[in-house]
């Protein structure tokens, strides 16, 4: 059985960072407090990311279909990443975390266009994980920008066709490594448009357990699930 295990740690992590409605309608709460609390699990998350060793952590925090949501939950949510990424300078530091963002940012709001502007720069040194924060993102929409970016960016002159390296060199991330892990929690098993092109070869965890409850014991879990995949990329077990 030995042979069977993948020996390698997760590089990248994504997660779908789902259930917070949920987890607060079953304690007689309202949806947002949900959100409140899922912040509480990211930074849990995050510290337990950074002792594993993880690079990169994608955390899916608003979809370019969350829009449907009533008008006043987006407006909170919108609220509570212009707060948190505002208000949490002291654990980017004290942890050494790099935050990055994924997603159209044009779509979002001034205060949070500014915030994301701010903490990318500030936290640009640091080296402990890179937390690559998915705000306004859809994967398709990440496809279809890439694409106009090649056709703004290419020479006329030279031989247009596009191909897969392109397409990924046109990403919002080119550098960073396609997620090894992506995560579900809240019962859900589909990817909600979440790094489409990125995910062709993750390996899918989907976890019964709403966002809120997560934890670092959770992520240990996870990622002992992962070393005991056997990873063939289309070659030969
Ligand atoms: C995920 O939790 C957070 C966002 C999509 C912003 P949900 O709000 O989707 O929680 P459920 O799925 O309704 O429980
Ligand atoms: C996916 O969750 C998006 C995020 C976690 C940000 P949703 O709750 O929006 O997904 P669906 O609508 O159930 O597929
Ligand atoms: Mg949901």
């Amino acid at each position: 059985m030995e042979d069977k295990m993948n020996t390698t740690a997760p590089r990248h992590i994504g997660i779908i960072m789902d259930g917070n409605g949920r987890w607060a309608t079953r304690r007689n709460l309202r949806r947002t407090r949900g959100h409140s609390e899922g912040i509480h699990a990211a930074k849990r998350v995050v510290l337990e990311a950074i002792t594993q060793g993880i690079e990169y952590l994608s955390l899916y925090a608003f979809s370019t279909e969350n829009w449907r949501r009533a008008e006043d939950e987006v407006a909170f949510i919108m609220a509570l990443v212009a707060r948190n990424l505002r208000n949490q300078y002291a654990f980017y530091r004290k942890n050494n975390v790099r935050v990055i963002h994924t997603g159209d940012i044009r779509k979002l709001p001034e205060e949070v266009r500014r915030e994301i502007a701010r903490v990318t720069e500030e936290t640009a040194g640091n080296t402990a994980i890179t937390v690559n924060l998915a705000v306004n993102y859809g994967g398709r929409d990440e496809i279809v920008r890439a694409v106009n970016r090649w056709l703004q960016q290419r020479d006329a002159d030279e031989n247009p066709r596009f191909c897969e390296t392109q397409l990924r060199d046109h990403l919002d991330h080119p550098e960073m490594p396609d997620p090894d892990l992506v995560i579900r929690t809240g019962s859900e098993q589909r990817l909600s448009n979440f790094l489409l092109w990125q995910c062709a070869y993750a390996e899918l965890l989907f976890s019964d357990r709403l966002w809120p409850d997560w934890n670092a014991q959770d992520l240990r879990d996870a990622i002992d699930w992962f070393r005991g995949r056997k990873r063939n990329f289309g070659g030969m077990r």
